[in-house]
């Protein structure tokens, strides 16, 4: 991953911008990286903080061989690779809550937001974007995000190299996505697991089809989350924002 790497000064979003080279024909792994989004996008339709040279906004190309409804389990190989390879760097506990924020100390560092292009039930290219906010300072965040968001500067206590980082993302996306080309996504589903600071806690999920609340107990063979609900039956969900129950 990441032999054909596309460097950006600023861009809108680098999401569209590996879009483009994908319709053209890229190949799997070419990756698109920025120094600067001017409109980057999270889940949600939410807007992604992306100021210039403070942290990591980058886009990977995937052409898996899988179905369409498969996908949430390549969101979840995604925060799996950058827990990992963040936690060689740095050492931070780095939490994954469902399906893809990267957490310290409750605070997310990272986002990742899988677009795709398919036709039917066939893909025809994943876009992984992936955020993470490197060395932004207090002042870089805006108010509201503050006290959601960190950075890793400020988890650490010291500026790190975002370099060192992208080479450990792209390794151990590569590493994974093979095991996973081999395996299927019961080894990623058990990383994954062992990572999650969702499961187990009464949270809200906040779905397209309205409020559940339950406990998220484990993932689905499809990356779905599973909730039990107060009656004691169990729901999977598989679009959702997670908010604490207080
Ligand atoms: C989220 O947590 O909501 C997902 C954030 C994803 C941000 C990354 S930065 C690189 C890529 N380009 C974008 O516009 N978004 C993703």
């Amino acid at each position: 991953f990441g032999r054909r790497a596309h460097l950006n000064d600023a861009v809108p979003s680098t999401q569209d911008v590996l879009r483009e080279l994908a319709e053209q024909g890229a190949p799997e792994g070419t990756l698109v990286i920025a120094e600067q989004q001017t409109k980057g996008r999270g889940r949600m339709g939410r807007n992604w903080v992306s100021p210039a040279g403070k942290g990591i906004w980058m886009s990977l190309l995937l052409r898996p061989n899988i179905p369409l409804h498969q996908t949430p389990q390549l969101t979840l190989l995604a925060a799996v690779a950058l827990s990992r390879a963040i936690a060689r760097i740095v050492p931070l506990e780095i939490g994954i809550k469902w399906p893809n924020d990267l957490l310290v100390d409750g605070r997310k560092i990272s986002g990742i937001l899988l677009e795709s292009a398919a036709e039917d039930e066939r893909i025809r290219y994943v876009v992984a974007g992936m955020g993470i906010s490197v060395n932004l300072e207090e002042e870089d965040f805006p108010p509201e995000v503050l006290e959601k968001a960190i950075s890793l500067r400020m988890a650490a206590g010291r500026p790190i190299d975002r370099t060192d980082i992208i080479t450990a993302v792209l390794e151990e996306f590569e590493r994974l996505y093979e095991l996973y080309a081999a395996r299927g996504f019961a080894p990623i589903r058990a990383l994954w697991e062992a990572h999650a600071v969702t499961l187990g806690r009464e949270a809200i999920l906040h779905t397209p089809q309205g409020e559940i609340v339950g406990v998220p107990e484990a993932l689905d063979e499809l990356g779905g989350l599973r909730v039990k609900l107060a009656d004691g039956t169990v729901r999977t969900v598989y679009s959702a924002e997670i908010g604490d129950r207080t």
